[in-house]
């Protein structure tokens, strides 16, 4: 149930909600047509010539990239799925949706948050891949999405946000708890509120809203979410104070969440993620680049 109250704090106008635009939905629509057809899909991309070569860009980037070069929207569609290609798509308008509205604060920089958000995406989708969860369709924008509260906040209420990374600061307390001292609300709330307003799935919804809670909904969403985002602080691209040590090993809820994939090795996955992380910097830095 969505408290009003609570948001209006954040967004004081309705009309100051962030809009996803049209072109996006529009999108969703197509890839939900019974015949879909990724030429219909490349052409609606293509209308929007800026739009598509930023897709490109990003398509072509290190992390997705691979050795082809994709000069069109259809070689990209082809090589990397429609599915990824709407996560990039999506990608380009949150970071121009949330812009730098307010002078950037020292505790904070949006390059940060990016680098922990497309960290903790890439890694949704590569624990999905590997503990072949069949039924999580958008492990991806989860773990891009799961954050998004914050970002609201960073870029609505500047001076909520400092004083939530200064509560952390000085009382070493965890983000959710700082924020619940300050406000009574939280960023899980807040981004489960703007996911609500985009129309996402239940799924990502939940994923939002219980990422640091798992407990209270312990579904493969909310999982995956929740151990990506601790797996993008392992690989370094930790928010400011957030600087819990996690075990996994010891951990009873990781264990049932793996116990279907016997051969998930956690120390080669971690590993890997460290050969991840150069890609996660340079993609960052060619979306922040773009939106500018
Ligand atoms: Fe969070
Ligand atoms: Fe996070």
């Amino acid at each position: 149930m969505i408290d009003q109250e609570k948001f209006q704090r954040v967004f004081p106008s309705h009309r100051n909600l962030p809009v996803l635009p049209v072109i996006f939905y529009e999108l969703l629509k197509i890839m939900e047509e019974e015949n879909f057809s990724s030429r219909k899909a490349a052409e609606l991309i293509s209308r929007d010539q800026s739009l598509a070569a930023r897709v490109l860009k990003l398509a072509n980037s290190p992390l997705y990239g691979g050795q082809q070069e994709k000069n069109d929207i259809i070689t990209a569609i082809n090589f990397l799925g429609m599915e990824r290609v709407k996560d990039l798509l999506l990608q380009i308008f949150l970071v121009k949706l949330f812009p730098e509205m307010r002078a950037e604060f020292p505790e904070f920089r949006i390059e940060i948050f990016w680098k922990h958000s497309l960290a903790t995406a890439y890694f949704a989708s590569l624990i999905q891949e590997k503990l072949k969860l069949a039924n999580v369709k958008n492990g991806y924008l989860c773990g891009l999405l799961h954050d998004i509260g914050l970002l609201a906040l960073f870029s609505y209420q500047p001076e909520m946000f400092v004083a939530v990374l200064r509560e952390m600061k000085a009382s070493g307390c965890s983000t959710v708890e700082a924020e619940k001292v300050l406000f009574d609300f939280n960023h899980c709330e807040i981004g489960f509120y703007l996911a609500t307003s985009w129309h996402f799935s239940h799924e990502l919804q939940d994923a939002i809203l219980f990422h640091h809670s798992p407990l209270e909904s312990p579904s493969n969403h909310v999982l995956l979410t929740y151990y990506a985002n601790i797996f993008a602080k392992i690989a370094g691209f930790a928010l400011p104070y957030d600087e819990k040590v996690y075990e996994l090993l010891q951990d009873p809820l990781w264990k049932r969440f793996v116990s279907n994939s016997g051969d998930f090795d956690l120390e080669r996955f971690t590993f890997e993620l460290f050969d991840q992380a150069p890609k996660i910097v340079e993609t960052v830095r060619v979306m922040l680049e773009m939106a500018q």
